[in-house]
C-alpha cells in the first residue's frame, strides 16, 4: 500500500498537477437545474492563487474552474472593527452581532451593546461569480476559507461541485455567507460542504433565482458559535425569492437549529431523500408563498421539523392520497421520523405548480442515511 501510494504521487508530481486532476464535472443535475450545463467541456484552468480564483470566477468566459488546492482570503482584504450587539447573551458558545446597517438599533434596540467586534473583512462579501462556469474540486483539496460565492444580478449557468466553503467569521452573525443566489437562472450545487459559516450557508435572496439544484450537500451546523449558544448553527438555509424552484436532494443537515430551511416569497421547494440529524429547534420555517413538497426525508433528533407558529405556507408531507400521482405522475415516498417532532401537512393545491416540470426521482426513506452519510459534501465524488 505504501509503496503505490509513493508511486501515485512521483507520478503526479512528474506530470504536473494540471494532467493528473480532473478536467470537469461529473454526472449530471436532476430535477430544476436539469439543462444546467455551467462551462461545459470547455478546457479547464487550475488557479493557484485567489486572486486568480477570483479573475476566473468573475470574467465573461465559459470557464471550468478546478481547485486542487486550499484558497485561504483570510486576510486578504484586512480586518474591519465596528460596534455590535450581543442578542443572544455573551456566554462563550453565543454569536455575537456586527452592527450592520443599524440592525442592532433597528432589530434589537433591547440587545446589550458590544463596544468593539474585530472581524476579517473579506468573509463578508462573497466572490462574485459570471455566467458559464463549473467550479470543481478535485478529490477532497478544493477549499475556500474566508469569503463565499455570490452568483447575482442575472449571472445563470453555474455549476459548484466538490467544494468545501469554510470559516466566514463563524464568531459573528453578520460576518458573511458561503453561497449566495440572488436574481439567477439554472445553478447546480453538488457535493459541497459548508460549515463555521457566520450567516446562512445557502441563501437565495429577494429577487428570482429560478431552476435551481441542490444535491449530495454537506450543510455541517456544528461549530464553537451560535445564535442558540449550543453548537448548533441557527442560519443555515434560506430560500426567499419571488419565482424560485429549487430541488434539494440526498444533502446532510447536520447540527442546525433553525431555518434549516426557511422557505417563503413564491419559492417551490422539493425537498427529497435528504437527511437531518441532531436539530436542536426548527428544520422547516415557512412563510407566506413557500410552497414545500417534503418527500422520503429522514428526520432524527429533529426537536421541530416545522416551526408550527410560524406556519404561513403551504407542505405537502406525502403521507396521504393520491395527490402525487396526478401532479409528479408517480407516487410519492413517506418521510421517517425518529425521536422528532411532528411533520404532517396536507396542503396539496400547489402540486400543480410542477406540471411540466423536470421532477427528481426518490427513493424509499429507509435507504437514505446511509446513503446520504457516505455520499454528501466534498470528497465522496467518484471522479
Ligand atoms: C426556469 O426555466 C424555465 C424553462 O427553461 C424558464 O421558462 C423559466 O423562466 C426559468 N425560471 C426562472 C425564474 O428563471
Amino acid at each position: 500500500m505504501k509503496f503505490s501510494g509513493i508511486t501515485a504521487s512521483a507520478t503526479a508530481l512528474m506530470v504536473g498537477v494540471s494532467s493528473a486532476a480532473v478536467t470537469g464535472v461529473t454526472g449530471k443535475p436532476e430535477g430544476f437545474a436539469s439543462s444546467t450545463t455551467g462551462g461545459g467541456d470547455t478546457a479547464a484552468v487550475y488557479p493557484s492563487t485567489t486572486d486568480e480564483l477570483v479573475s476566473y470566477l468573475g470574467d465573461d468566459s465559459a470557464r471550468v474552474i478546478v481547485l486542487t488546492k486550499t484558497f485561504d482570503f483570510t486576510g486578504t482584504e484586512g480586518t474591519t472593527t465596528s460596534t455590535g450587539c450581543a442578542p443572544w447573551g455573551t456566554g462563550a458558545g453565543c454569536q455575537t452581532a456586527i452592527d450592520k446597517d443599524d440592525w442592532c438599533e433597528n432589530y434589537e434596540p433591547d440587545a446589550p451593546s458590544v463596544s468593539s467586534i474585530t472581524y476579517d473583512a473579506a468573509g463578508t462579501l462573497g466572490i462574485t461569480v459570471g455566467s458559464d462556469k463549473s467550479l470543481v474540486g478535485d478529490g477532497s483539496s478544493g477549499i475556500i476559507k474566508g469569503k463565499g460565492l455570490r452568483i447575482v444580478n442575472g449571472a445563470q449557468n453555474v455549476i459548484i461541485q466538490n467544494v468545501q466553503i469554510s470559516d466566514i467569521n463563524p464568531e459573528y452573525v453578520w460576518g458573511g455567507d458561503a453561497i449566495t443566489l440572488d436574481g439567477t437562472d439554472n445553478v447546480w450545487i453538488d457535493h459541497v460542504t459548508t460549515s463555521n459559516i457566520a450567516r446562512q450557508h445557502i441563501v437565495l435572496g429577494t429577487e428570482a433565482s429560478g431552476n435551481v439544484t441542490i444535491s449530495n450537500s454537506y450543510i455541517d451546523g456544528s461549530g464553537d458559535y451560535s445564535a442558540t449558544c449550543d453548537g448548533h448553527q441557527y442560519w443555515a438555509l434560506y430560500f426567499d425569492g419571488s419565482d424560485d424552484q429549487i430541488t434539494f436532494k440526498n444533502n446532510y443537515i447536520y447540527q442546525t437549529s433553525g431555518r434549516a430551511p426557511k422557505v417563503q416569497s413564491n419559492t417551490l421547494l422539493h425537498a427529497v431523500n435528504n437527511y437531518w440529524n441532531d436539530n436542536s429547534g426548527h428544520a422547516f420555517e415557512i412563510g407566506e408563498g413557500g410552497y414545500v413538497l417534503a418527500e422520503g426525508n429522514v428526520f432524527e433528533n429533529v426537536e421541530a421539523p416545522l416551526e408550527a407558529s410560524s406556519f404561513a405556507g403551504e407542505l405537502f408531507t406525502a403521507d396521504s392520497g393520491s395527490a402525487c400521482s396526478s401532479a409528479l405522475r408517480r407516487s410519492c415516498e413517506a418521510n421517517s421520523l425518529s425521536d422528532s417532532g411532528t411533520f404532517s401537512e396536507s396542503d396539496t393545491d400547489f402540486l400543480s405548480k410542477f406540471s411540466g416540470a423536470v421532477i427528481a426521482t426518490a427513493s424509499a426513506a429507509s435507504e437514505v442515511k446511509s446513503y446520504v452519510t457516505s455520499n454528501a459534501g466534498i470528497g465522496k465524488l467518484s471522479q
